[in-house]
């Protein structure tokens, strides 16, 4: 059986002053995923390793971690396949695990999501209906169904938002992941807040904040497209003319500036 090498970026608070790597060695076998790995390396050669893990089945979402520089669920993703993507030191037969980016390193692979989680709080993800509930159902149309099951099935992970360079540099941001709880609301026949929920979308850390590139597709281990929740939120904010008075001054200022600069 063939060896190989784990590759872990390390950090303990109460010993070092910034991350270091450290190298493990373990048996490739084609059943194990990374996070076999990872779970093997803390049973029988280091107790020290900290990482989060609950149901290992793609459910909690609390395994999101990087490997070769690529966000995702270290409990779906195989040893094998792994050791084969080129890893981001080149180095043959090795696989680098990473904390996710872009949120406060607890402990070697545990992040803390303390605002990822009051992002979404904010957004009032939960369906808040009418007083009086109808006798009759609540009707929608195939095409909402369906829009609303491609987002429904999100399990709050984190690797959209942690993949994500709007939130690399503001924190602010609502970020893919409430957006697209958002996206589920405002898609809700029994939800009663429209009106309040498009205004949040509108706020200058809303959808219009997104800068398209997309990264949380291609990082959702769900297949999700937060990315098209996020342009629909938007249209339907501008249809509802929801754009804040400064957030329309500030397109024009730059829709003004792109057209100088294409004159000159
Ligand atoms: S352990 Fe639950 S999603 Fe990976």
């Amino acid at each position: 059986m063939t060896n190989i090498t784990v590759r872990i970026k390390r950090f303990n608070p109460d010993t070092d002053d910034k991350p270091r790597w450290q190298d493990y060695t373990v048996a490739l076998d084609t059943e194990k995923t990374v996070l076999d790995a990872l779970e093997e390396i803390k049973s029988e050669q280091d107790g020290s390793l900290t990482f989060r893990r609950s149901c290992r089945h793609a459910i909690c979402g609390s395994c999101a971690m990087m490997v070769n520089r690529k966000n995702g669920l270290v409990c779906t993703k195989p040893l094998k396949e792994a050791v084969e993507e080129v890893g981001f030191f080149g180095a043959k037969n090795t696989v680098t695990i990473e904390p996710l980016p872009y949120l406060p390193v607890i402990k070697d692979l545990v992040v803390d999501q303390s605002v990822f989680w009051q992002q979404y709080e904010a957004v009032r993800p939960w369906v808040i209906p009418v007083e009086n509930i109808p006798t009759k159902e609540f009707r929608m149309s195939q095409a909402e169904v369906d829009a609303m099951n491609r987002a429904e099935t999100c399990i709050m992970c984190g690797a959209c938002y942690s993949s994500c360079p709007v939130i690399a540099g503001n924190k602010s941001y609502i970020g893919p992941h409430a957006l697209l709880k958002l996206f589920l609301r405002v898609m809700d026949p029994r939800d009663t807040e429209i009106e309040a929920r498009l205004d949040q979308i509108a706020n200058d850390n809303g959808a219009f904040r997104c800068h398209k590139v997309s990264n949380c597709i291609g990082a959702c281990p769900k297949g999700l497209n937060p990315a098209q929740a996020i342009s629909a939120l938007g249209n339907m904010a501008l249809r509802a003319n929801k754009l804040s008075q400064a957030r329309a001054e500030r397109l024009k200022t730059l829709i003004a500036q792109v057209e100088a600069s294409a004159s000159e």
